[in-house]
């Protein structure tokens, strides 16, 4: 029996046991102590993680278009394939998955497979409404000790993002007050495109709308290249969340990785004007935080579609960096892009004497190659990962509060103990949406 079954058949791992029958170490590498994975969604985004899964046993692939498993069968020939991943989940001696299909299928997929203690890497975002999100992290709560899981933040392993956390922590700004991400990535649609043909022979479109409620089929949903094919549906309510949830993930991870934050207690948002067929381009939301042990109250805020935070110098242009972060201390500025940082300090004979450096030896450890992070951590359930579900899924609860308070276009007051807005009874309806019938998160 492959070692990591058998310690969690023998109920050993997580429990604080670490007893090994001999013979079972083995080397990192040995044929016997990969992985066995399926991979969700296995063409578009899935390509990007082909090599990597190539180290590992790939033993299932699930797509619902023919064509897409069909090109990933060439890579992966002994996998076995399924077009439902209900039944892909089940899939016989399975450690982890890999999922790669659209945003409303995230939570629902890595809720099904934690319930099987699998691990799970999910792309981003691990969720597209507040409920979706709280329901993944309560489930990862009572798994954390034996599953490991990751979100496809993978820019999370640029060592910018540690050295940006350093400086803030360390007070190279002062005490820190606010922080601003943007993505300017501007996509208009009008609204959910009109019925227009028959899906292709091998296309399950009936599965690949899964628990959203029904919407005629168009090509122009699948009109994009493999890995940038999101940007056909993200934008639409019952398909995703818009840049909130897919460059605000990537941008929004700098800022979480520094600040240190769980969910707010109050958001305001403002944007253009409501569609209910698609997310808002323009947008701004503010998130108010409270203190933790190093820092006092801050406020986070997230602009997208070219609404931008206010540059702190009339010759730096904000907007020639297309996602990035300003943080706000007493005594600075600090901008950051993914990779790389600059400090302005306050005050034309500003010195820095305030701020001691790092030495060498005390610098933040690299995140090192991000899926192998993940599969060290299925492997050892005993490691941590970047961007664990418990972290990912509080940086998606806050931002998703943003998209509820452009909603409902007030201040909105969040108990995040109990997940309802106190303030303001209507907007509470905006943390959920209905599915399909016969489609549930639990199962
Ligand atoms: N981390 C990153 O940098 C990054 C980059 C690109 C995309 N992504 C994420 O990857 C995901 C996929 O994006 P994409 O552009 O590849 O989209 P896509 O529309 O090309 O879908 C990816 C694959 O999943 C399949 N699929 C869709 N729904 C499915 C379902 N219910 N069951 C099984 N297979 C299904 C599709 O047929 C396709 O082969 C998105 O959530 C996106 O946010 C992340």
């Amino acid at each position: 029996m492959e070692r990591r079954h058998f310690l969690h058949r023998a109920g050993l791992v997580g429990a604080g046991f670490t007893i090994l029958p001999s013979g079972f170490l083995r080397g990192q590498n040995a044929p016997s102590n990969k992985l066995n994975i399926a991979l969700i969604g296995a063409h578009g985004r899935g390509l990007a993680h082909w090599d990597s899964l190539a180290g590992e046993n790939l033993v299932a692939l699930c797509d619902v278009h023919d064509g897409h498993l069909a090109l990933a069968l060439e890579r992966f020939p002994k996998a076995k394939t399924y077009k439902d991943w209900r039944r892909c989940l089940d899939h016989p001696g399975l450690d982890a998955v890999v999922i790669c299909t659209t945003d409303h299928t995230h939570a629902f997929i890595a809720n099904w497979a934690m319930n099987r203690n699998l691990h799970v890497y999910c792309e981003k975002p691990l969720a597209i409404t507040v409920e979706e999100a709280r329901l993944v992290r309560a489930k990862w709560l009572t798994k954390r000790d034996k599953l490991a899981t990751q979100v496809g933040m993978q820019r999370h392993a640029l060592p910018n993002f540690n050295r940006v956390s350093e400086l803030i922590r360390d007070g190279a700004i002062g005490d820190l007050k606010s922080v601003s991400a943007w993505g300017n990535r501007q996509i208009r649609r009008q609204g959910y495109f009109p019925a227009a043909g028959s899906p292709p022979a091998g296309f399950d479109y009936d599965l690949w709308l899964g628990p959203s409620p029904e919407h005629p089929y168009n090509p122009a949903y699948f009109a994009g290249k493999p890995g940038m094919n999101c940007l056909e549906w993200n934008m639409f309510w019952d398909f995703g969340c818009g840049q909130i949830g897919d460059m605000g993930s990537h941008t929004m991870d700098l800022v979480w990785n520094a600040i240190d934050a769980k969910v707010p207690t109050s958001i305001s948002a403002k944007g253009e004007t409501f569609n209910p067929d698609v997310t808002p381009v323009e947008c701004e939301s503010h998130f108010d935080h409270p203190a933790n042990e190093w820092r006092g109250p801050i406020r986070v805020s997230w602009y997208q579609g070219g609404v931008m935070p206010r540059s702190p110098k009339p010759f730096i242009d904000l907007e020639k960096i297309s996602h990035g972060a300003i943080f706000k201390g007493s005594r600075g500025f600090l901008i950051a892009d993914f990779e790389s940082r600059m400090i302005i300090p306050f005050g034309d004979d500003a010195d820095l004497g305030y701020y001691k450096r790092r030495g060498k030896g005390e610098l933040l450890p690299d995140v090192g190659p991000f899926q192998k992070q993940w599969f060290d951590a299925c492997r050892d359930p005993g490691r941590s990962t970047a961007c664990d579900f418990g972290y990912s899924a509080d940086m998606i609860e806050q931002m998703l509060l943003g998209l509820v308070a452009y909603r409902v276009g007030a201040k909105i007051e969040y108990n995040s103990e109990t997940g309802t807005i106190t303030n303001h009874e209507s907007a509470n309806q905006y943390l959920r949406k209905s599915y399909r019938d016969g489609w549930s998160m639990e199962g």
